[in-house]
């Protein structure tokens, strides 16, 4: 499976693209540190990228989780990272939102033609109605994205989640499925 977009190609990359994987999180270290977890040496081994990206295409089939990349028309870089997590159908039918893109490939509309792409088809595929994603108040980059694509603020969770060491609070967003709402609204 693969979703094309006018700059780059989509896919789930399994353990086969663990080298593609680590490449992007090693180059781009400093660049998502204060927006991501603090890291160990660990985590930025092979071993940990295979084992992370071991059950992808599987939670894919499932659909538990959509982890998504985006890399380059040639298939050999990484561009972008968007994962659909917490996958819930019955009354719910909901998700939550990550991503990240390449320093070197910020400021070009690529993450929003990435995230344009991947919303459409858990909007149309998976059919859930709702799409969570929540920021750091600082990090005017991810809002400004969130708000280019139609999210919507709905709230401030204090203390959300331990990013670069520290409890911080996030700024809560949505997106609703447009084929969910009435013709009115
Ligand atoms: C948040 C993040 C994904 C935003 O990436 P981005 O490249 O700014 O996002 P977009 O793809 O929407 O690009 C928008 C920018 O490209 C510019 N642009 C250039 N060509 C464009 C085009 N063809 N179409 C649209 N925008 C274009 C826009 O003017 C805008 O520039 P500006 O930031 O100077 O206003 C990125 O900063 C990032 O990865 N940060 C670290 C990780 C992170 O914070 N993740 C989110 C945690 S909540």
């Amino acid at each position: 499976m693969h979703i094309q977009t006018d700059r780059t190609v989509i896919e789930v990359l399994g353990s086969d693209g663990t080298e593609l994987m680590l490449n992007y999180y090693i180059e781009n270290r400093e660049h998502l540190a204060p927006w991501e977890p603090t890291r160990s040496e660990e985590y930025f081994t092979l071993s940990n990228f295979s084992e992370m990206l071991h059950d992808n295409k599987k939670s894919f089939q499932d659909k538990t989780a959509l982890k998504f990349s985006a890399l380059n028309p040639e298939r050999n870089e990484v561009i972008a990272v968007c994962n659909f997590t917490n996958i819930v159908f019955g009354p719910f039918q909901a998700c939550n939102l990550g991503y990240s893109i390449a320093e070197k490939h910020q400021g070009k509309g690529l993450m929003s033609e990435v995230l344009s792409s991947t919303i459409a088809y858990v909007f149309e595929e998976l059919n859930l109605h709702r799409i969570m994603a929540n920021y750091i108040p600082e990090n005017v980059k991810s809002s400004a994205v969130l708000e280019r694509l139609g999210f919507e603020r709905e709230g401030l969770a204090k203390s959300y989640l331990q990013i670069a060491g520290q409890w911080q609070d996030h700024i809560l967003t949505s997106k609703l499925n447009p084929k969910h709402l009435a013709p009115n609204k």
